[in-house]
């Protein structure tokens, strides 16, 4: 039985706790959870029989040993949290988007090669029966060779506060769109050349975010060396619900994944009208693709290959970083740019 250290307690923490208690027949224990707010790690902890909470990671190496860690805080902290863990030994999930920039993304794949433990990212697309399936036909050859990819993800409420602010989540791209970001690449097959993105903001000032840099809408536009073109679109709050919906337009054909939720719809009005069938959540969109998630970093433990990990992760702060840089400054912006001497962007100074 593997023992694990859930660290954060919030939205993801509860649902990968969740998981690892229930569907994993035993294969996993949770015997720590952390957090800095005591009364939510106090609280999961209860509902979970988890037996042990703590204020902080450092603190729960220091108490108890472990088999691997969920890292589910807040991105900011990721390379902190995640190098910690790696180079105390233990295996890793860490959740999207792996980190705030490549300079922290590099110091987690340093740790990664030191430890030699294995370490998953949070794409939860990867699991997903629907995406997997699609991904395996696409690479079967056949719909031939991808010409357009086109993902979007609409998210139903604001984020917490922390990932609203560009300074400290690089903003909705990171937080909604890298799993946009992710699957086009794993489409695609092949490193991005370049990405121009558009924002706008249509419901920021009446929920009361006043963040500098918020916006709710993009697109996001990325060419890829093998002549494929992708295009990502994300809004958030969405209020209806969580959407996610995947197209490729192969050189034979083209493949659908998503429906608005079980069963389909092709229109929703209003906001989430209450005779509709859609997902309310990520969590309820996913809910396998989290538990295969959680499945498959246990086997991973033992040794099973890991299905998405760091190469994939930096790809999609690359994506995150040099898109950010085309909406500051309205440009298409070249990977290169970011990739190739990798530096904190200039709308994270100072935090
Ligand atoms: N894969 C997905 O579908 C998905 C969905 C939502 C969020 N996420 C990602 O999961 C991460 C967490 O998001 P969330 O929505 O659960 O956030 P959240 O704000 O609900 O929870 C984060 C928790 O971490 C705690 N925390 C902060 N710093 C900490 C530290 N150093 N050590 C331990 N705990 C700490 C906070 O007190 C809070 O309870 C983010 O990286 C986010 O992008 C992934």
């Amino acid at each position: 039985v593997k023992t694990i250290c859930v660290v954060g307690a919030g939205r993801v923490g509860r649902l990968h706790t969740r998981n690892l208690t229930e569907s994993l027949g035993g294969r996993a224990v949770v015997t720590a959870i952390v957090d800095p707010d005591q009364d939510r790690a106090r609280e999961l902890a209860a509902e979970y029989s988890v037996p042990r909470t703590f204020p902080s990671l450092d603190n729960a190496l220091a108490s108890a040993s472990f088999d691997g860690a969920v890292i589910t805080t807040p991105t900011f902290t990721h390379a902190r949290e995640a190098v910690a863990a790696l180079t105390a030994g233990l295996h890793v999930h860490l959740e999207k988007p792996m980190a705030m920039n490549l300079v922290e993304c590099g110091q987690i794949r340093a740790a990664e090669r030191k430890a030699g433990t294995a370490i998953q990212l949070g794409f939860m697309r990867r699991f997903d029966p629907d995406f997997t399936e699609a991904a395996a036909l696409v690479a079967s050859g056949e719909i031939g060779d991808p010409m357009i990819l086109k993902s979007l993800t609409h998210g139903p409420g604001l984020p917490p506060a922390w990932a609203t602010d560009i300074r400290t989540s690089n903003g909705m791209l990171a937080e909604v769109n890298s799993h946009d970001l992710d699957t086009v690449s794993w489409f695609a097959d092949a490193e991005p050349t370049d990405i121009s993105v558009r924002v706008a903001n249509f419901k920021g000032a009446q929920r009361g975010v006043a963040t500098p840099g918020f916006y709710d809408t993009l697109t996001a536009t990325i060419t890829y060396p093998t002549g494929t073109l992708a295009i990502v679109t994300g809004a958030c709050p969405a209020d209806y619900g969580y959407d996610s919906r995947l197209e490729v337009l192969g050189t034979c054909g083209m493949l659908q994944v998503g429906d608005t939720g079980p069963g389909g719809l092709s229109t929703i009005a209003g906001s989430a009208g209450q005779s509709t069938r859609l997902f309310r959540s990520w969590r309820d969109r996913f809910a396998r693709a989290y538990a295969q998630e959680m499945t498959d970093f246990v086997a991973a433990m033992d040794g099973a290959p890991v299905r998405v990990g760091t190469k994939a992760g930096a790809r999609a702060v690359a994506l995150v970083l040099a898109g950010t840089l085309s909406l500051l400054e309205q440009r298409t912006v070249m990977l290169s740019e970011v990739t190739d001497d990798p530096v904190t962007p200039s709308w994270q100074d100072g935090n």
